[in-house]
């Protein structure tokens, strides 16, 4: 970590040094921020200003008990922080306190914790939970940050950070935290060959060729950053798995990283290949069913508990879009994942089996099919299996009604699955935040058992009470020195993090939080960028697939293609979703169509079954309405749909012109980085209008609504 503070400083210069080589600023005038690349993420900690100084009076000694490897994390995360945020060296950690303090550990090693007597309360929170509280030790005045265990205070220390971060009041603090969901988990579709499949931001982080000899420190770089939003879990390689990962030789590879993450909390799973027995195993069938595979299972684990202790099991996409899986066998997913999950239950592991299962036989609604299959295996699955369910139905639309296994499966613990990456949300060109979507999709209430059954409740298990829950957020960082390709991409994985960590959280504080903590706390900035976030994913779904639409692309999954009609399958293509005719345009699911409004629970199958009711963001998901209906507006479907695609590029326009209002607010190299972006995502905005509006016309045969 020392050792990238330093390579931060450094770049912040080259980047000075090359402007002024380039004749863009005068010696004379130098520049009042200096250029960011984006790499430190959130946690930038620059100087504070007065307000330093004035958080300087409460923190002039800083007390680190404990001798464990994340004791050392915190000891060296709080002198960094402080040391930039209060802009003069900080204290040194040091053990006792003769001044006010910032205090932090266990009770157990602490005797100044002890004496605050927090063990009760701190038991209820669990070792992950954390208090931050004044207090008084003796004369002196301290913060104390206490947790069960090494983690919960490094949890603490993030926490208590941020308030400094986001410049706000710490004199009196009383903080009580624990996460509400237990698996908070990235998912990297990394492949062994170093590419990342749909990832853009560059090629994989992980160096399979250097690993385990050198480490990039860039991996301690992003397990801080996965610590300080409460990241606890992260599946390194794609689930359209390599079983090579498996191999001794990339085994003790992914044993180098485990052990480098396990100071922060971060414990590492793997993608399985379904037929990892055949391919590396010599044997002839997968079939979870037969001993020689059972066998296989159970040996594999042993040689990766031994290496990994805290190994945290497998994450499985089979028999899907061409993955091998029991199905090949003529086994069911609750027999192919017990396999797995016999093998890793004697270490303490899990199995993570994705519901991401279209077959073309179980229905002939793709939307359907997931639902069918695993409902009637609720029961079936070990106490060790979670079946993980993408937030929607298709896959990841800029819009979706909540999955409808959310809340259905009682006796299977369910993960929810959302992807920060934005495949279909402008890849890392356009500035999307997707903690609003998120909040929608948590929020939304599932009716499982009576009103308040929202999907946050289900996954934190107090709809039905899961054994464990989880929370996974798709993350396809690179290379690129911001991480994410997009500086606002960031946002997508520091939101992820703090809606698994409770996913009651708003959207629009994470935003804010965000928001400091990136770029600053100056108050025009900080209001301007917040507001600009809060409404970027509904200007995209205006400008792409507004009212309900969806899949609306071609295999890329970025530009416009509602002519899309030949694919493998048909649920490949965009004419299969949208089903435009000259009569109208939308995929009848309801009650006297394909029932799959069916598939929720009845005050929520109705409301969306009535047209009365539906909300009009899901109109055309759920209903084929012709083009003259009308919409609550007022206006007919068609002229609707016109203002939302001419609202939507508008719309992108102004965020441009707003972020130009932002100049010399921000640093000039991450200003103009967004900038370059931002006049790509108008231009494809406008794209986006022309081309679906052109496309419909010809079905609806009537004029393009201009504004
Ligand atoms: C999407 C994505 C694929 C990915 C799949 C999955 O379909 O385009 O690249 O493999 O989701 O979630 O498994």
């Amino acid at each position: 970590m020392q050792r990238s503070r330093r390579e931060f400083v450094t770049t912040s210069l080259a980047g000075v040094a090359g402007l002024y080589a380039a004749g863009g600023i005068t010696a004379s005038q130098p520049p009042q921020l200096a250029p960011e690349d984006g790499y430190r993420l959130w946690l930038r900690f620059e100087p504070l200003g007065e307000r330093g100084a004035a958080y300087r009076k409460l923190i002039q000694q800083v007390v680190v008990h404990g001798s464990s490897p994340t004791a050392d994390v915190i000891r060296r995360e709080l002198t960094a922080a402080l040391d930039g945020l209060l802009g003069s060296p900080a204290p040194a950690a040091q053990t006792s306190v003769s001044a006010p303090a910032v205090v932090v550990g266990t009770p157990k090693d602490s005797t100044i914790l002890r004496e605050l007597r927090l063990d009760a309360e701190l038991a209820t929170l669990g070792p992950e939970g954390f208090i931050i509280r004044t207090a008084r030790t003796g004369k002196h005045p301290i913060i104390a940050i206490a947790s069960q265990a090494d983690v919960g205070a490094l949890y603490g220390t993030y926490h208590w950070l941020r308030l400094l971060q986001t410049a706000a009041p710490i004199d009196t603090l009383n903080i009580a935290e624990r996460p509400k969901v237990q698996i908070r988990m990235l998912n990297h579709w990394d492949n062994m060959d170093g590419t990342i499949e749909r990832g853009y931001a560059g090629r994989s982080l992980w160096q399979w060729k250097d690993l385990p000899g050198t480490i990039d420190p860039r991996y301690v770089d992003y397990a801080r950053a996965n610590a300080s939003i409460g990241i606890n879990a992260t599946a390194i390689n794609s689930v359209n798995a390599n079983a090579i990962v498996f191999t001794p030789e990339y085994l003790a590879k992914v044993a180098a990283l485990a052990t480098m993450w396990r100071p922060y909390g971060l414990r590492v799973y793997l993608s399985a290949n379904f037929a990892s027995p055949i391919r590396i195993g010599g044997l002839k069938t997968a079939d979870p069913l037969d001993p020689g595979v059972i066998a296989w299972w159970k040996a594999k684990a042993d040689e990766i508990y031994k290496l990994i202790p805290d190994f945290g099991g497998f994450l499985v996409k089979a028999n899907s879009e061409g993955q091998p899986g029991p199905k090949d066998y003529k086994r069911n997913h609750a027999e192919g994942a017990n396999c797995l999950a016999d093998a890793v239950a004697p270490h303490g592991g899990n199995v993570i089996w994705r519901a991401f299962i279209y077959d073309e036989d179980v229905d002939p609604d793709r939307a359907k099919r997931a639902y069918i299959e695993f409902t009637k295996l609720d029961g079936q699955f070990r106490p060790n299996v979670l079946v993980q369910v993408k937030n929607g139905a298709i896959d990841f639309m800029p819009r979706e009604p909540f999955h409808p296994l959310f809340g259905a499966l009682k006796q299977t613990p369910v993960l929810a699955e959302v992807q920060a990456t934005q495949e279909y949300l402008g890849q890392g060109r356009h500035l999307v935040y997707l903690g609003t979507m998120w909040e929608e999709f948590l929020r939304a209430d599932t009716y499982a058992k009576g009103k308040g059954s929202t999907v946050g409740k289900a996954i934190e298990g107090q709809v039905h009470p899961y054994r464990v829950t989880g929370f996974v957020s798709v993350l396809n960082p690179g290379l690129d020195r911001n991480w994410c390709g997009h500086h606002f991409s960031q946002s997508n994985w520091y939101a992820s993090g703090r809606l698994a960590w409770n996913p009651e959280l708003a959207a629009r504080q994470i935003a804010d939080e965000w928001t400091r903590m990136t770029f600053g706390n100056d108050p025009k900035t900080v209001d301007t960028i917040r507001d600009v976030m809060m409404q970027s994913r509904e200007i995209f779904v205006n400008y792409t697939m507004p009212l309900g639409l969806h899949h609306l692309i071609g295999g890329n999954h970025y530009a416009p293609m509602p002519e899309n009609a030949k694919a493998p399958r048909a649920d490949w293509t965009a004419t299969y979703y949208h089903q435009a005719s000259t009569d109208g345009i939308g995929f009848d699911r309801t009650m006297k169509g394909n029932q799959a409004v069916g598939q929720y629970f009845p005050p929520v199958r109705d409301m969306f079954d009535s047209l009365a009711t539906c909300p009009e963001e899901f109109l055309l998901w759920f209903h084929r309405c012709g083009w003259d209906y009308k919409t609550k507006s007022g206006e007919t479907l068609w002229n609707a749909l016109c203002t939302k695609y001419q609202n939507g590029a508008r719309q992108a326009a102004e965020i441009e012109a707003t972020w130009q209002s932002l100049a010399g607010r921000i640093d000039p190299q991450r200003h103009k980085e967004v900038a370059d972006r931002l006049a790509i995502q108008v231009a494809d905005a406008a794209k986006w209008r022309d081309q679906i509006l052109q496309y419909f016309q010809g079905f609806s045969k009537r004029p393009i609504l201009s504004k």
